[in-house]
């Protein structure tokens, strides 16, 4: 029951209850209690209080990917593949590059399960998960029904829905991916993967190449779960790139337009000018030293130390640009 065994940060105390859920229907009854309930997918995108959570966690463990076609040929243009909520995202990719599905390739190696992916948005290399949603099937806590929301209703934006809009509400059953067929990955968004892939932006690569230099690129950065490597006790960016009016980047930081006049800047890089380098350290925490956007976890840590390292470089880079840094995982029984 020590949620420290269930994230990637391996922080967190004890829960009250932990109910594993194998299927919608053991899912949805786990769900019928009137305490607290935490829904557990990967435990990739979470802090959770020293305490621990005084209530039910329910760890989401359903399988099955199923395509609504068993037919590989690429002529047949698309695959809706539908997944349980928690089947391992990065098994999803690897079987989609198998299969000649094209669309999520860039998202290799990313930690946690499927049905956290439309919550957040997760996006990388110039891919996100709002490209290939056809449709999330929730079971809704309020209304207490399965409801079955279609892309253009998950209100998708940059690490945003509207689940998590709405926190503790959604609960997510299962993903429709919308997928094309194919052997070569989608034309390639993202400088340095193109640099990778040795491709021009908008160029072209197999699923598999795109995949293996995705990985690479990940495992450079510390983003590749390893129980050998504390740089990877994480939970992956610590905090979402800010949004600002260009006016407000600072001179040589990255830049990418978002529209309305506002640009996307780089919350590693403002942390790694205000002085808080690749590895900055305070004691049994520390930036990863291959990426100064991931807090890690050296060993033996606790929240409270994680958390006091997470305020110092948010604070230290609002003193030092007038950019307030927003946390990217979700707290539990804990704040910033
Ligand atoms: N940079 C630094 N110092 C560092 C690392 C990066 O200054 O230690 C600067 C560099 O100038 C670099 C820029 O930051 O060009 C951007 O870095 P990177 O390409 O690694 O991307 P990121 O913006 O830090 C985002 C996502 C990642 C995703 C990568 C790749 C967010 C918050 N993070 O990171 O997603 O894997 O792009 O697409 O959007 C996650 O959300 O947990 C996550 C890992």
């Amino acid at each position: 029951r020590l949620l420290r065994d269930h994230t990637t940060l391996r922080l967190g105390g004890p829960a009250a209850e932990l109910v594993v859920a194998t299927t919608d229907d053991e899912l949805v009854a786990a769900l019928d209690t009137d305490g607290p309930v935490l829904v557990l997918g990967g435990g990739s995108n979470l802090v959770v209080a020293d305490e621990g959570f005084a209530g039910r966690v329910v760890k989401v463990a359903t399988t099955g990917i199923t395509p609504d076609t068993e037919d590989d040929d690429p002529s047949c243009g698309g695959v809706l593949v539908t997944v349980a909520a928690g089947e391992s995202w990065d098994h999803l990719v690897e079987v989609a590059v198998e299969r000649g599905w094209v669309g999520v390739e860039a998202l290799s190696g990313i930690p946690g399960s499927v049905g956290a992916t439309p919550v957040q948005n997760v996006g990388a290399y110039g891919q996100e998960v709002a490209q290939t949603i056809a449709s999330v099937r929730v079971w809704d806590r309020v209304l207490r029904g399965v409801r079955t929301f279609a892309n253009a209703e998950c209100q998708f934006s940059y690490r945003h829905s509207r689940f998590k809009a709405d926190p503790g509400r959604h609960v997510v059953l299962s993903v429709t991916f919308q997928l094309r067929q194919g052997t070569l990955g989608a034309p390639v968004q993202y400088a340095e993967l193109a640099r990778a892939l040795g491709v021009d932006i908008g160029g072209r690569a197999s699923l598999r190449e795109v995949r293996e230099a995705v990985l690479g690129l990940r495992r450079g950065k510390g983003m590749v779960l390893d129980d050998a490597d504390p740089d990877t006790w994480s939970a992956g960016s610590f905090f979402t790139n800010p949004i600002v009016p260009a006016g407000q980047v600072p001179d040589g930081a990255p830049a990418w337009p978002a529209g309305d006049g506002l640009v996307k800047t780089s919350a590693a890089w403002l942390i790694d000018h205000a002085g808080f380098g690749k590895g900055y350290a305070a004691g049994r925490v520390s930036l990863s030293t291959k990426h100064a956007l991931a807090l890690t976890n050296r060993g033996g840590a606790t929240t409270e130390e994680l958390l006091a390292l997470a305020r110092e470089v948010r604070d230290g880079v609002h003193a030092a640009y007038g950019i307030r840094l927003v946390n990217e995982p979700v707290l539990v029984g804990c704040e910033l």
